[in-house]
């Protein structure tokens, strides 16, 4: 059985939709949607936002459904501007760009207990989703690291100095923590984003005008991903 994971419902309606023999499951808050997706076992969710609503989803499907991989989809603001609305980035490895402990002598970003600053994203897994993403028309795909926080970016500053720090071609708010979940417990991770925004001072304008169709890529590569399985 394969995870899926989006934040907001606009990131995986187009795949519920789409879900046959179709359980659900409460845990928490957290609703699973269990069945078979373009012809493979799969289980949903929307986790809502932010990082520890990432986590606490991630780490309940683990547990409930055992799945062979997670992968979180949804919407990114651009990293730095060789990354435009509309592409789409494929994590080698997310960041936490918000944990910081440098006070206290740590890296920025390093996450203790786990002791990583990049938690590491499945090579394979990556390199489908990258071949995946490239069957769909127009669109540009980049591999690079994905920044999280529990923060829309929406300053140009801003994102320099998250690009600064991690070399980020993508910042949102919880590909970062589902990673990290699945690293302590073993499981392959994804994490796949389509460029909403530019994560500067435009994002209040365009992240409405663009979410949904960059919502509706990622699930269209979902949908690649999962017929070639
Ligand atoms: N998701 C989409 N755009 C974003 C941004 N600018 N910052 C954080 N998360 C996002």
């Amino acid at each position: 059985m394969y995870g899926l994971i989006g934040a907001m419902s606009l990131e995986v309606e187009a795949l519920m939709a789409q879900v046959e023999d179709r359980e659900e499951k409460k845990v928490g808050m957290d609703v699973f949607v269990s069945g078979r997706l373009f012809g493979q076992e799969a289980v949903l969710a929307v986790c809502g936002p932010g990082k520890v609503n990432a986590a606490l989803c991630a780490q309940s499907m683990i547990l409930h459904y055992q799945p062979e991989w997670i992968l979180n989809l949804g919407v990114a603001g651009a990293g730095d501007a060789t990354v435009s609305i509309g592409d789409m980035v494929v994590a080698t490895a997310a960041v936490q760009h918000d944990m910081d402990t440098s006070p206290i002598g740590d890296p920025v970003g390093l996450v203790s207990k786990i002791n990583l600053v990049e938690i590491p994203c499945d090579d394979a897994l990556r390199a489908k989703l990258v071949k995946a993403a490239s069957q769909v028309e127009g669109v540009n795909v980049h591999e690079g690291i994905i920044a999280t926080g529990d923060q829309f970016i929406h300053s140009g500053d801003v994102r320099s100095r998250i690009h600064g720090l991690f070399h980020a071609k993508a910042v949102e708010m919880e590909g970062g923590a589902v990673a990290h979940a699945c690293y302590v417990h073993g499981v392959p991770c994804g994490v796949l984003r389509s460029i909403s925004d530019q994560a500067d001072g435009h994002s209040d304008m365009d992240y409405p005008t663009f979410a949904a169709l960059a919502a509706s890529h990622s699930q269209q590569v979902v949908e690649n991903l999962l017929r070639g399985e």
